[in-house]
């Protein structure tokens, strides 16, 4: 039987703890917390970012540092409060000074956000710029061709329409990435309300 949203919340609370003990890889080192990730339990939108920076290392959450509030902005433009979807990144905790992340701690993390996705079962998984886009889509295609454009995925056990997007690092850079982040932010509600695909779609 399905388990009920009380009991999947119940089981993200869970899963929360254990993470927040990982000493899977050698970030648990310099980390100074887990970022696990944060918002509604039972979101039909994630969100799902890179990797934790000095201000989410610091508050223990993600996208707290100019970025997020960049996104807290424009998702309000959007239509969508951020109290409403789940925010998490491909790794839960920073590397240091920032290098990007390498290809064992990815592996090693990804068991992390896939069971993060069965719990939370969104219908959509918004994808932050080129490197969680490529992680999820399992593709090496840019951001620059492939933002904007629904495709179906499968991410561990749960199939969902997956939105790659500019992240908002690049929005805080360039207007012009700022004005295309904001478009296929806009997109968001109505992709949010289609009939869920089927795997293999
Ligand atoms: N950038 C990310 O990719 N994730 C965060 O949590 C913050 C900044």
């Amino acid at each position: 039987m399905a388990a009920t949203p009380q009991e999947r919340r119940e089981q993200l609370v869970k899963l929360f703890h254990e993470a927040r003990g990982c000493e899977r890889c050698e970030l648990s080192q310099s980390r100074s917390q887990v970022v696990f990730g944060a918002g509604n339990a039972d979101a039909d939108l994630m969100f799902v970012g890179e990797a934790p920076g000095a201000e989410e290392d610091r508050q223990g959450l993600p996208f707290v540092g100019r970025s997020g509030a960049l996104l807290t902005r424009m998702l309000g433009d959007a239509g969508i409060a951020r109290e409403d979807v789940f925010i998490a990144n491909t790794l839960k905790c920073r590397p240091p000074s920032n290098r990007d992340p390498e290809i064992a701690e990815i592996e090693t993390c990804r068991p992390w956000l896939n069971e993060q996705i069965r719990l939370i079962e969104p219908r959509v998984v918004a994808t932050l710029g080129n490197f969680a886009t490529k992680l999820l889509t399992g593709d090496k295609t840019g951001i620059t061709r492939v933002h904007g454009r629904p495709q179906v995925r499968q991410i561990g056990t749960r199939t969902v329409f997956l939105l790659p997007l500019f992240h908002p690092a690049a929005a805080l850079r360039a207007k012009g990435t700022a004005d295309l982040l904001a478009a296929d932010l806009a997109t968001l509600p109505d992709l949010i309300s289609r009939p869920l695909p089927e795997a293999g779609a």
